[in-house]
């Protein structure tokens, strides 16, 4: 349990929802243009030796100056869409997790829409940094359970390395842009999403914020060359608030499904860190083996960063009908969830 954090309620573990939502489709998108440590040592005093070493990445996607989230958002749901077999017209609500919308308003889902035709739809954004995809996936799930849709895209777009800024190597090492999405739809036979765990602790959102742009601290041409708009971190508090909370939450989604850690077959965790990843593995005594990893070659890509994973995993066979996948996620606000899903 993270210090400061509150007790869960059971509140915010309903027990049993009106009816089961699973995941029909799933997509993902990167941009084309890779950038490998070898480059930021280029631009940051820094090393492809620390970089993997810290973190397990080598390389990350960095989007064009004209492609925007929701044209990797766009990309990644019509992906899902096919695979799923359903037209963008039999869609009923998009939610699109970012940080980093095109626009402040409208919100990039509603541009999302219109991209991929989307014409019946309801669509909106969700801000909770890296936890943002299971958050939306959390809130469609009720909306499908509840009956007041019946199809529901969920897209995580981050294009990250418009936050970033690209002379601090405690960060600039970290992020690439992406995108990840799934379609949900209810289950005939049940299973499908089976317990999520979700919860916030703003005592610590100076840990990891971007402090301008906003309300309270507007980019103004007084400003402007304060980088106001970057991303800012504290690394090590980050990372040790991020394995607790992590793995609270992960018990804590189990034990809502009534399961154990031995119980999944797949782990897809946020993909920050490997060595926060091998936290996580240690105090679930669940083999790293079992967790889904790609962060070597997409870096963190905030709330895009499941999505990803979760499709490369599907489309690499790594998951079967069946099976219990356990998501976990971390990130700015400071956010964290697990959903246990049985696919
Ligand atoms: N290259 C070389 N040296 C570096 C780099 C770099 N890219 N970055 C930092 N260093 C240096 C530091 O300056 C420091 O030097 P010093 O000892 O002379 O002061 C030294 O390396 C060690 O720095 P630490 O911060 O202690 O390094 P650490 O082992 O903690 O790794 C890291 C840093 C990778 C950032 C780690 O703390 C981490 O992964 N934290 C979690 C980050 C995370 O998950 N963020 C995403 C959250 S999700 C979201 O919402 C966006």
């Amino acid at each position: 349990m993270p210090s400061g954090a509150h007790k869960p309620s059971p509140r915010l573990c309903p027990p049993a929802f009106p009816r089961a939502v699973g995941v029909v489709g799933t997509g993902s998108y990167v941009p084309e243009r890779v950038l490998a440590n070898a480059d930021l040592e280029a631009l940051v005093e820094t090393s492809d030796k620390w970089i993997f070493e810290r973190t397990g990445i080598r390389e990350r996607r960095i989007a064009k100056d004209d492609e925007f989230t929701s044209h990797l958002a766009a990309a990644a749901a019509r992906r899902a869409l096919e695979s799923a077999g359903i037209a963008a017209t039999e869609v009923d609500l998009i939610i699109v997790a970012t940080v980093t919308p095109d626009t402040l308003v409208p919100a990039t889902a509603c541009r999302v829409q219109s991209l991929i035709g989307a014409t019946n739809a309801n669509a909106f954004d969700i801000s909770a940094a890296c936890t943002g995809f299971l958050y939306a996936m959390q809130v469609a799930r009720q909306f499908i359970a509840n009956r007041i849709c019946g199809t529901a895209l969920v897209i995580g777009a981050d294009k990250l390395s418009s936050l970033v800024d690209w002379t601090d190597r405690n960060t600039c090492v970290l992020f690439g842009d992406g995108a990840g999405a799934v379609v949900l739809r209810p289950t005939e036979h049940g299973g499908g999403i089976l317990a999520s765990f979700m919860q916030s602790n703003g005592n610590l959102a100076e840990i990891l914020q971007v402090p301008g742009g906003g309300s309270a601290i507007p980019i103004t041409a007084a400003n402007a060359d304060q980088n106001l708009r970057t991303l800012r971190m504290n690394g090590r508090e980050t990372f040790k608030h991020a394995v607790t909370a992590m793995v609270h939450a992960c018990f804590t989604a189990l034990d809502t499904a009534g399961l154990k850690p031995g119980d999944i077959a797949c782990v897809i965790p946020h993909q920050a860190n490997v060595r926060i990843i091998e936290a996580i593995a240690d105090r679930l005594d669940v083999p790293l083996e079992k967790f889904f990893v790609n962060l070597s070659r997409v870096g963190n890509t905030s709330a895009a960063s499941i999505g990803i994973a979760l499709d490369e995993a599907n489309r690499a066979a790594r998951i079967r009908r069946g099976d219990r996948l356990l998501f976990v996620a971390f990130g700015g606000g400071l956010t964290y969830a697990a959903t246990v899903l049985e696919w």
